[in-house]
């Protein structure tokens, strides 16, 4: 029997490889600080904000994911228990999941059609006793930070971006608080581990301690009760050796991308609009209207190619998120979601795996 097709996976994480970490693991052994805010997640913090902005560096607090930094930015905003907080309603299970453990309730609005995104104008138009915006950058498509800087001066609402997928892509506005996934799939990952970026330092201290349990140094009180979810001094050796290769490893996600666009462009298929020029972990089509997205993936399984449906129930379908209120008729969501197929993207693929991705994917189309 002839062997099949190589199998192409979905995601591939790429991580630093042990020899870059060496030099780090060394700082720490001599140093014996192993968590607490030490020195390699002081400069990996550094490092960040300078990546993101190296002409306006924001302040960055590191976080031990993008789940509890939203979690932590919610709270120390000190929204009053049981507030709204407005979200898309197509989006990662998480956005939800932080508002809720943050004593809050989320409200799921509509989508823009060729974004996909929460934007200003829709969050405008759902506004009804809303406590805070947590707008996503959804597939790592930023968010405008500009307009949303706007909506927050002019409705006096906080504004909590949730850019999980984004870094690269996503700007920190002089308002808004931004949120960043470091998880092992994201394209700078260090296996688990997030941060949150803002320009109030104020705010990023109240971060930082309630990442903490909230304890107030150097009294020692509680103020607000937080959590445990600092970055260990590993997890920041990981981070500053995956900076150190980020421009590398960006430039081949963006010649990914932009072979995958050349091909894609041939089909019929809607795609998400966002810039080319954006380093992304996540490469997506919208089946048309009619086709079955199951026996899409499964002829594509059949093919040795895995997808995945994303995302899919809408929030607000989850029987775990039930307490989730809905801003509208969610009409563009509900007619995204279900027909959203994330196709195998990483930085393990070659030229041919996307040509055979796509060929599979247009004789279902
Ligand atoms: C939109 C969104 N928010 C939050 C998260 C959660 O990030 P983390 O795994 O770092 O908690 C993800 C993860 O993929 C995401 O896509």
């Amino acid at each position: 029997m002839t062997p099949g097709p190589r199998r192409i996976p979905l995601l591939v994480p790429d991580m630093p490889q042990a020899d870059a970490l060496l030099p780090y693991l060394r700082r720490i052994d001599s140093a014996r600080w192993y968590t607490n805010f030490g020195p390699l997640v002081r400069e990996f913090e550094a490092a960040l904000s300078l990546a993101l902005d190296p002409d306006k560096p924001p302040g960055v607090v590191s976080a031990s994911s993008c789940t509890s930094g939203l979690e932590l930015s919610l709270l120390a905003l000190g929204l009053p228990a049981g507030a709204r907080v407005l979200l898309p309603s197509l989006t990662f299970v998480a956005t939800a999941t932080a508002v809720l453990r943050a004593g809050c309730i989320p409200v799921a609005a509509d989508v823009d059609p060729e974004s996909w995104l929460l934007t200003p104008a829709i969050a405008r138009e759902a506004q009804r006793d809303i406590a805070a915006v947590m707008p996503v950058a959804t597939f790592g498509a930023p968010q405008d930070a500009d307009a949303w800087d706007r909506f927050g001066a002019e409705t006096g609402t906080p504004v909590v971006i949730d850019a999980a997928g984004a870094f690269g892509n996503q700007a920190v506005g002089s308002r808004s608080i931004v949120v960043m996934s470091l998880h092992a799939t994201k394209s700078l990952g260090i296996g688990e581990g997030g941060f949150v970026a803002a320009r109030d330092q104020a705010f990023l201290d109240e971060v930082r301690r309630l990442s903490n349990f909230g304890i107030r140094l150097p009294s020692g009180i509680v103020g607000a009760a937080g959590t445990n979810a600092k970055l260990s001094e590993y997890h920041a050796a990981l981070g500053l050796a995956a900076l150190a290769r980020w421009p590398e490893r960006a430039r081949i996600r963006r010649e990914l991308a932009a072979r995958y666009r050349s091909m894609l462009d041939r089909f019929k298929a809607q795609r998400q609009r966002r810039p080319d020029e954006g380093v992304y972990t996540i490469m997506t089509v919208c089946l048309p209207d009619g086709v079955d997205a199951l026996a899409v993936m499964s002829s594509l399984e059949a093919a040795n190619i895995e997808s995945r449906r994303w995302y899919h129930p809408l929030i607000p379908d989850h029987p775990g998120l039930r307490r989730t209120e809905v801003a509208g008729d969610l009409a563009c969501a509900r007619s995204l979601s279900g027909r959203i197929l994330g196709l195998p993207f990483h930085t393990a693929m070659t030229e041919e795996d996307i040509e055979r991705v796509c060929a599979a994917l247009s004789r279902e189309l």
